[in-house]
């Protein structure tokens, strides 16, 4: 775990590059100290909480458990403990900090987050996925005299979410320093009301924290390219609190998911005496888009289909901990398979998820609510949503207006009052608040089935787009059941799929559980597998290829996205316990790829697609089915042991080639053919008895900042000719040696109930994944991975 980390974290004070005083970021994430013991007096300046826990935040304390059956969350939660815990940090201000303003910055607390700072209460933060800040200026110590911040983080209310939230104080923490003026970050806002190639025009407006005449001078505005160079610049003396100014520029570059352009803008205000007093930055993507009923999304002009997922907000084995690396992991994954927009399911994101999202090029439906007043769960935000929704979905807009990548807003999913006419009122009045604080973007929601009645079409008219879940074979009543409205493939597909495990092919879809009549699969796998062919899915929902036919032919609707991208903890459909995370990724809770996902690859990129599935691991004689996703050929041909078993290829209706084919062992061959020649050829291999172990390290396309970095070790178990061993898996340790910290274990299968923070994991279908992290990264780190028979050294410079 994270806590591991922390000596060399210590407060250390981070002046952003080029950004001037006195506005300073100070990290503010190392050496807290933790407990579950929940003891009111812990508020108390002079508490002393010397045998407590020493962490590093970002910290989810529910992941640190095994998995559970008698936990209140429920394996739809997750299987994993709430419970109240506190956090304390201390810190010194030396006397020539007096002066400044200091405003300590959440960007996520779940749940119900109470701050002390010298035993004086702040207040209380409901909304678990929203970022919060208390001011601290009037109760700071400066000198010798210690600072300290207390929270109680109370997530004991159980079941509070259909998915697993996570406990604490699970994002970034940090102090800000500024000038008692100062801009007002949630105040600004950042547009682009022209974009063209040869003129944009970029507005911004501000407000002060509190004018004083004397004191604000002059401001300046300035644009730059990637290369820091000066496109625009302005600078204008101020007389008011506040201001708005616009930036005329020629020759920009667009921005799009393809070429995700930015341009930095800084806002620096002077002071009378022309001192700095305060700076923001902000890149800025120039993009404009359009919804056309009957012809769907366009980008910059052009007809632009949204290949998305959805995303929960769960890093795997990281918990609901945020780690940008590890997040940039995960978008890069989707990106490699062709993926240009993200639904942030069913809740706002980290704040750096959209910085990466914007940096990557994502389209990014950012989403507000999985529940409005009505209940999903017993103690889900239903309970203090009448007091708190309108406030928390303006801090919502405030905080995420000024991404690029950030194109709708979702007031909701599955909302269950879409089905009465009391979701009308809600939807308008909540689509008014976001217009007001950003006119610029369409306000959707994600609808799901009904009969179409009255309340339902009253709902859809009011929103910019109709986002419509499932129910495919639906999509043509939609234009005329929904005139007027622009739609979008909100949610499809809810396959279900283990990673590696092939059952045999059925001529249907199975659909587990097979109706609303059942809660679990009747007829399921006694190890809580699922095949990983496309061929199992909830009954409410389809195939990935079916879905994505059916989205592909349609052009009325302007994209999809897939539920999921990745699969996250807690709703294990169709299973009960120990079941305990989900089954519907395109990629493993590990981060590992089923076999679905180089059908996406092969529609959705121009990456040379050659994928063979199954395994070659079979009885004698056995009819296996063999599968295959390509692009860019005509036909592949299949070869056994040498002998050609014909050439196939995929139809409108099929998006892979197929064979039936008697097992035998040794080699199976495809080669995929373009204008009659092979262009491109994959191999698998029946495999015999493993004796080594394969080490493959990845960190370097995943850094972020040098120093919460994550190493993805993959581990794959394998045969004298290094073939994967798909059928004889084994227990992996993972042992830091030198100068490195195990931070979490998978091997994405959905019953392994072994803490996901142990360094100990069984191989699952032949492989496992390690998540280290350095403690110093100038300095070679070292680690063993060994398994009974077999040991390895790795090395990672
Ligand atoms: C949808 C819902 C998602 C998830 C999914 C599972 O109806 O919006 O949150 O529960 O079903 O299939």
């Amino acid at each position: 775990m994270f806590h591991k980390l922390v000596s060399f974290l210590v407060l250390f004070v981070a002046v952003l590059p080029g950004i001037a005083q006195p506005r300073q970021t100070i990290d503010f994430n190392g050496d807290w100290f933790f407990t579950l013991d929940d003891d009111l007096n812990a508020r108390h300046a002079d508490f002393s909480h010397a045998n407590w826990k020493k962490i590093v935040l970002p910290h989810d304390w529910s992941i640190g458990f095994d998995f559970g059956e008698e936990y209140p969350a429920g394996n739809a939660g997750g299987a994993l403990p709430g419970g109240a815990g506190w956090y304390r940090k201390t810190f010194q201000l030396s006397e020539k900090d007096k002066g400044s303003y200091y405003a300590l910055h959440f960007g996520g607390v779940h749940r119900y987050a109470e701050v002390w700072v010298n035993g004086k209460y702040l207040g209380k933060n409901i909304n678990g996925y929203l970022s919060f800040e208390h001011d601290l200026t009037p109760y700071l110590r400066y000198g010798n005299e210690q600072n300290v911040v207390a929270v109680r983080v109370d997530n004991s209310l159980q079941p509070n979410s259909r998915w697993y939230t996570g406990s604490g104080i699970y994002r970034d923490v940090r102090l800000e320093k500024r000038s008692p003026l100062h801009l007002l970050r949630e105040e600004t806002v950042i547009t682009t009301p022209e974009v063209s190639a040869e003129k944009s025009v970029l507005n911004v407006r501000s407000v002060f924290n509190k004018y004083t005449n004397d004191k604000v001078g002059q401001l300046t505005l300035k644009l730059q390219d990637k290369y820091k160079k000066t496109i625009a610049e302005k600078t204008v003396r101020l007389s008011e609190n506040h201001f708005e100014e616009k930036l005329e520029v020629g020759g920009i570059t667009l921005w799009e998911p393809g070429n995700p352009a930015l341009y930095d803008l800084s806002i620096t205000v002077l002071d009378n005496s022309n001192k700095v007093v305060d700076e923001l930055k902000y890149p800025v993507g120039f993009r404009y888009f359009d919804f056309d009923e009957q012809k769907g999304f366009f980008l910059n002009g052009k007809p632009f289909k949204l290949l998305g997922v959805c995303l929960h907000h769960d890093l795997g084995a990281l918990g609901a901990a945020f780690n940008k690396s590890a997040a940039k992991r995960q978008l890069l994954v989707m990106k490699d398979m062709g993926v240009n927009a993200i639904r942030t399911a069913h809740n706002p994101p980290a704040e750096e998820f959209l910085d990466l999202c914007d940096e990557l090029g994502f389209l990014v439906q950012n989403e507000a609510y999985d529940m409005w007043a009505k209940r999903k769960n017993k103690f889900d935000y239903h309970i203090d949503f009448k007091e708190h929704y309108i406030n928390d979905l303006v801090r919502f807009v405030k905080r995420d207006r000024n991404h690029p990548s950030v194109f709708m807003w979702s007031i909701g999913n599955e909302i269950r009052e879409q089905f009465d006419s009391t979701g009308i009122a809600f939807t308008r009045n909540m689509t008014e608040v976001v217009k007001k604080l950003d006119p610029t973007r369409p306000v959707t929601a994600a609808l799901t089935e009904t009969n179409y009645d009255k309340n339902f079409i009253a709902q859809a008219q009011v929103l910019d787009v109709l986002g419509f879940n499932y129910k495919i074979f639906d999509y043509d009543k939609l234009p005329t059941e929904f005139k007027g409205v622009p739609l979008i493939a909100s949610e499809t597909v809810s396959a279900l799929q283990t990673r590696g495990v092939y059952d045999s092919v059925h001529d249907t879809i199975q659909l587990w559980p097979a109706s609303s009549k059942d809660k679990f699969v009747t007829n399921g796998n006694p190890d809580f597998t699922v095949s990983a062919y496309d061929n199992v899915a909830a009954y409410w929902g389809t195939s990935h290829e079916r879905a994505w036919i059916e989205v592909k032919k349609r052009d009325f609707l302007g994209g999809t996205f897939v539920w999921t991208g990745f699969d996250y903890l807690g709703e294990p459909v169709p299973y009960p316990y120990p079941a305990r995370s989900s089954y519907y990724g395109i990629v493993d809770l590990a981060g590992l790829p089923k076999d679905v996902y180089y059908m996406y690859q092969s529609e959705w990129t121009d990456t040379d697609v050659l994928h063979l599935l199954p395994h070659w691991n079979w009885k004698e004689g056995e009819q296996v089915e063999v599968w295959c996703y390509y692009n860019n050929a005509d036909e592949v041909e299949l070869f056994l042991n040498g002998r050609s078993l014909g050439r196939q290829s995929k139809t409108d209706e099929r998006l892979h080639a197929v064979w039936t084919v008697p097992f035998e062992a040794g080699e199976l061959k495809a080669v995929k053919i373009k204008d009659g020649a092979a262009v491109q050829e994959v191999v698998k291999k029946t495999a015999g008895k493993p004796v080594d172990i394969v080490v493959n390290v990845e960190h370097d396309r995943y850094a972020v900042d040098g120093l919460t970095d994550m190493h993805y070790i993959t581990v794959s178990l394998v045969d004298e000719h290094g073939t994967v061993v798909p059928d004889n898996d084994i227990e992996l340790s993972f042992v830091p040696q030198d100068n490195i910290a195990i931070v979490g274990t998978d091997n994405g299968y959905q019953a392994d109930l072994h803490s996901l923070s142990s360094a100990k994991r069984n191989t699952y279908k032949g492989l496992a994944v390690g998540i280290a992290q350095k403690l110093n990264q100038e300095k070679e780190a070292k680690l063993i991975i060994k398994s009974n028979t077999m040991e390895k050294e790795i090395r990672i410079k």
